[in-house]
C-alpha cells in the first residue's frame, strides 16, 4: 500500500483543533482510498519559543525535509511573541527554504454559504508568489530610536522568481478556464512591476491558448468585489497576493473557508498546506473554529501527493455538509460538529 509521511505542525491557537479535525478526515479518506498516511506532530509554536527561545530547533528545516508533505495549522500568538519574530522563525523560513514558490488559494462559495456579495457564481484561483518580492527580508534600520531613524525594506524581484510564478499561473489557467489575470502596480512602481509586466507579455507568446490581462492591484481589488465572476486565475506578487487572498476569503464567506497550498512545483522539497486564517486568539478556546479551511487544505495536500480521487471525495463531503447548513455561519457550529458532519458525508 502506498504510504505518505506527513509532518503536522498545529502551531498556535485554533491551529491545534483544526489540524485535529483535518487529520481525522485525512485518515478516513486514506482508508477509503486504499493508501496510508503517517503523521509526526511537531510542537513548534509560540509556546515552544517561550520554552526554548526559538520557534523550531536549529535543524528544524532539515527534519522537515524528510517528509512527503507538511500540514500546518497557524503560527502566531502576539501576546507571547511578536508576530515579526514568530513568523520569521517558522512559517516564512519554511516557505523559502523549501522553495514553495507558488502559494495557491482557491476562492469560491461552498453550497449553502452566503457571501457578502450579490455575485455567487465565481471560482477564482489566486496564485501568490511566495519566496521573494516584498517579503524578501532585505532591509534594515539605522539610527534606531533617534529623530534621524531610517527604515528600508527592499522588494526583490528576480527574473527566475517572476518567470517561474508566471509560468505556473499560465499552466494553471491552461488547466482551467484559460484566463489569466496578472496583477501589478506598474503605473507607480516603475522598475519591479514593469519588469513583471514585461515578463508576462514575453511569456504570453508561449501560451497562445491562454487569454492574459494585466491589472493594477487597486483595480483588481475593486474587480474582485464588483465582478468576481469575470476572473479565473489571478497571479500576483507576495504582498499583493497576501492582501488579495484576504479579500478572496471575505467574498467566499470568511477566513474559515480559505484554504491554501504552498507548493514546490519541482518537488525538490516538501510542500506545505495550511488554512489562511491564522491562530485567531479571540476564539481560540471556544471550540468554534471552522475546520473547513484546514480540511480543504488537507484535500489540496492529497491532490499534490497524487491522490486526486481522495481529494475530490473530501471536497464533496465538505460540500455535502455545508449544503445541509453545517459550518456555513461563523460561530454557529462547534468544530467537532462540523468535523463529524464531514466525516459522516465521507462515509
Ligand atoms: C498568510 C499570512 C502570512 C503572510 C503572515 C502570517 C506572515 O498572512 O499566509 O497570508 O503574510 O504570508
Ligand atoms: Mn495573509
Amino acid at each position: 500500500m502506498k504510504t505518505y509521511s506527513t509532518a503536522l505542525i498545529p502551531g498556535d491557537g485554533i491551529g491545534g483543533p483544526v489540524i485535529d479535525a483535518a487529520w481525522q478526515v485525512l485518515e478516513a479518506a486514506a482508508k477509503r482510498g486504499n493508501f496510508a498516511l503517517e503523521a509526526t506532530s511537531f510542537p513548534w509554536s509560540c509556546s515552544f519559543y517561550k520554552e526554548t527561545g526559538s520557534m523550531m530547533p536549529s535543524d528544524g528545516i532539515e527534519i522537515l525535509r524528510g517528509y512527503d508533505a507538511i500540514l500546518l495549522g497557524a503560527v502566531g500568538w502576539p501576546a507571547q511573541v511578536p508576530d515579526s519574530v514568530s513568523l520569521h522563525g517558522l512559517l516564512l523560513p519554511i516557505r523559502k527554504a523549501f522553495v514553495q514558490y507558488a502559494n495557491i488559494r482557491p476562492h469560491r462559495l461552498l453550497p449553502g454559504v452566503e457571501g457578502p456579495l450579490k455575485a455567487s457564481a465565481f471560482d477564482i484561483l489566486c496564485i501568490r508568489e511566495n519566496t521573494e518580492g516584498e517579503y524578501s527580508g532585505a532591509g534594515g534600520r539605522v539610527h534606531v530610536g533617534t529623530l534621524d531613524e531610517v527604515a528600508v525594506e527592499t522588494s526583490v524581484f528576480t527574473r527566475k522568481g517572476v518567470e517561474r510564478i508566471l509560468r505556473f499561473g499560465f499552466e494553471q489557467a491552461r488547466a482551467r478556464r484559460k484566463l489569466l489575470a496578472s496583477v501589478t502596480k506598474s503605473n507607480a512602481q516603475k522598475y519591479s512591476m514593469v519588469f513583471w509586466d514585461d515578463i508576462t507579455e514575453k511569456l504570453s507568446a508561449e501560451y497562445p491558448d491562454v487569454e492574459v490581462k494585466s491589472y493594477h492591484i487597486d483595480a483588481m481589488a475593486a474587480r474582485m468585489v464588483m465582478a468576481p465572476e469575470s476572473l479565473d486565475v489571478v497571479v500576483a506578487s507576495n504582498l499583493f497576493g497576501d492582501i488579495l487572498t484576504d479579500l478572496g476569503a471575505a467574498i467566499q464567506g470568511g477566513l474559515g473557508f480559505a484554504a491554501s497550498a504552498n507548493i514546490n512545483p519541482d518537488r525538490s522539497a516538501p510542500s506545505m498546506f495550511e488554512p489562511v486564517h491564522g491562530s485567531a486568539p479571540d476564539i481560540a478556546h471556544l471550540g468554534i473554529a471552522n475546520p473547513i479551511a484546514a480540511i480543504w487544505s488537507a484535500a489540496m495536500m492529497l491532490d499534490h501527493l497524487g491522490e486526486a480521487a481522495a481529494a475530490t471525495d473530501i471536497i464533496k463531503a465538505v460540500e455535502t455538509a455545508t449544503a445541509r447548513g453545517i459550518g456555513t455561519v461563523p460561530g454557529k457550529d462547534r468544530t467537532e460538529t462540523i468535523t463529524a458532519a464531514i466525516l459522516a458525508a465521507l462515509a
